[in-house]
């Protein structure tokens, strides 16, 4: 590790630097066990399996990452039957962590700028991507995949978290083929099943979205229902763009084109990664791309002002308005270039805030007005909600209401009411994403749990949360403290399934 400068924290950060970094150290050991450490009680109704992603190594035997999405992907699974929960992680096995893993040394480059030892003459022209399934993880169509969005999956086996292999999905990707991190379920209704919606992007002058849509069995699906013989709706809109998530409605799939640019010379070069590459141009508008779902009718293009979205919560369709909630940045949220992320000052990044953008289908005119202006990001909410009208959100926060920070707090949001509820673990715990699982049986919107996997610097260990969903304010009814820290993560999913011993 390069040498630190001593912790800028004062007495009215919420955090310390020093703690937030010591959750970004390389987690290289697999574990499994029966959790046995548990403040307060794990609801007996809670069955199945949470799966976490993110990156487990921060370093290649001593060689530092420029930025943690260039971390190899560690799986987490924490599995939940009758009042117990069972621990386990594992790595993928990439063709790059283990050509790697064995040389002790990185043979690759990075996206976020993890460069190979050498200079510039090692890192010139070379410009392989090393597919290091760190983004997500689904488990659709019996089989889990673990997700980064610039190639194919890898699938695991769902209880050993063992890695069979790249998976082509039965030949829809060719090899290097990209496929979105950020699949979105369609929770179907009317007798409609539920289908996953997702998206693979080819991104230049101008960029390719090729729509997929999968049944329950994980088949590629027409909008009917069909099997589908095609590879997927495609749209191709001008310019270059970064799309990291998408929303979807019954009738469209919502794309944020945010006002960047792409400028690959120093990725060529060999003094950048392709991510740093990116310049955010304050005086364009992002333009919100509304695609139809069932592959007919023309793509409609709003305006919407200069802002960057990675992610979105949720989207619905309302008296023919499209209503888009998203977490927007006034920037593109980077680094100053050659800066290492643990050197980040966090006062000098925009905060992420939840916006809500509407959409007059008809007119064409798009208004977007502020819900949350608390630092926040990993929106989650009912999954029977999703693409339909919604009352609760839950999403990560900063502890302080304003500027950026890490993430400490868990916030409610009640879309209805604008009544907000808070847990903080600050200022020694870091908060994840928020996973809500609904218990079973419930009628009401947020009768449930939010699982969250956050990291505790006072142990230098990893907890569990559960918190009821009804109420945020009373903090975790359960706390399942790990052995062992998690490195911070980035997305998750959860699944009735249990894949537990
Ligand atoms: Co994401």
């Amino acid at each position: 590790m390069p040498t630190l400068p001593a912790s800028t924290a004062t007495t009215d950060l919420s955090y310390t630097l020093a703690d937030w970094r010591s959750g970004y150290r390389s987690q290289p050991k697999e574990f499994a066990y029966w959790i046995d450490a548990v403040e307060g009680v794990i609801p007996p109704e809670l069955s199945g399996t949470l799966f976490r992603n993110g990156p487990g190594l921060l370093d290649i035997h001593e060689y530092p990452v420029r930025h943690p999405f260039d971390g190899d992907g560690m799986i987490s699974s924490i599995a939940f039957s009758q009042g117990r929960a069972y621990y386990r992680n594992r790595f993928v096995q990439t063709a790059g962590y283990v050509a790697e893993q064995q040389a002790q040394k990185p043979l690759y480059r990075g996206v976020f700028g993890t460069q190979k030892p050498g200079g510039l003459w090692a890192n010139a022209f070379d410009l392989r991507l090393k597919n290091i399934a760190n983004t997500h993880v689904i488990y659709w169509g019996q089989k889990l995949l673990a997700l980064w969005e610039a190639a194919e999956p890898h699938r695991l086996d769902p209880t050993t978290l063992e890695t069979l292999g790249l998976d082509n999905l039965d030949g829809l990707l060719q090899p290097g083929d990209a496929f979105a991190a950020h699949p979105r379920i369609d929770p179907g209704d009317g007798g409609v099943p539920p289908r996953l919606v997702t998206f693979s992007l080819k991104a230049g002058m101008s960029s390719t979205i090729t729509l997929l849509e999968f049944d329950a069995e994980g088949r590629l699906l027409h909008r009917d229902g069909q099997e589908s013989a095609s590879k997927g709706y495609r749209t191709t809109v001008p310019g270059f763009a970064f799309l990291h998530d998408f929303a979807i409605t019954p009738n469209y799939a919502i794309f944020f084109q945010n006002p960047v640019s792409f400028n690959p010379l120093g990725f060529i070069l060999g003094s950048k990664g392709a991510a740093e590459c990116i310049h955010f141009n304050p005086k364009q508008p992002t333009k919100v791309l509304l695609i139809p779902r069932q592959g007919q009718g023309a793509v409609i293009t709003v305006e919407a002002p200069p802002c960057f979205v990675f992610h979105h919560a949720n989207a619905f369709e309302e008296d023919g308005q499209v209503v888009i909630d998203s977490i927007a940045y006034r920037k593109f949220p980077s680094l100053d270039e050659g800066m290492g992320y643990e050197m980040v000052d966090f006062s000098q990044l925009p905060e992420g805030q939840l916006c809500r953008f509407t959409v007059d289908v008809a007119t064409r005119k798009l208004t977007a007005k502020t819900l949350v202006e608390r630092c926040c990001e990993f929106p989650t909410l009912h999954r029977d909600r999703v693409g339909r009208p919604y009352r609760y959100l839950y999403i990560g926060a900063a502890h302080q209401p304003t500027g950026n920070a890490p993430l400490q707090a868990l916030l409610k949001r009640d879309l209805l009411t604008g009544e907000e509820q808070m847990w903080s673990e600050a200022p020694r715990g870091f908060m994840g994403e928020p996973i809500f699982v609904p218990r079973p049986g419930a009628t009401v919107e947020d009768d449930g749990w939010v699982l969250c996997l956050t990291y505790n610097a006072a142990r230098q260990c990893s907890d569990v949360i559960i918190v009821n969903g009804q109420n945020i304010s009373a903090g975790p009814i359960a706390r399942l403290k790990l052995h062992h820290h998690v490195p911070y993560g980035l997305h998750g999913s959860f699944t009735e399934t249990y894949f537990g011993p």
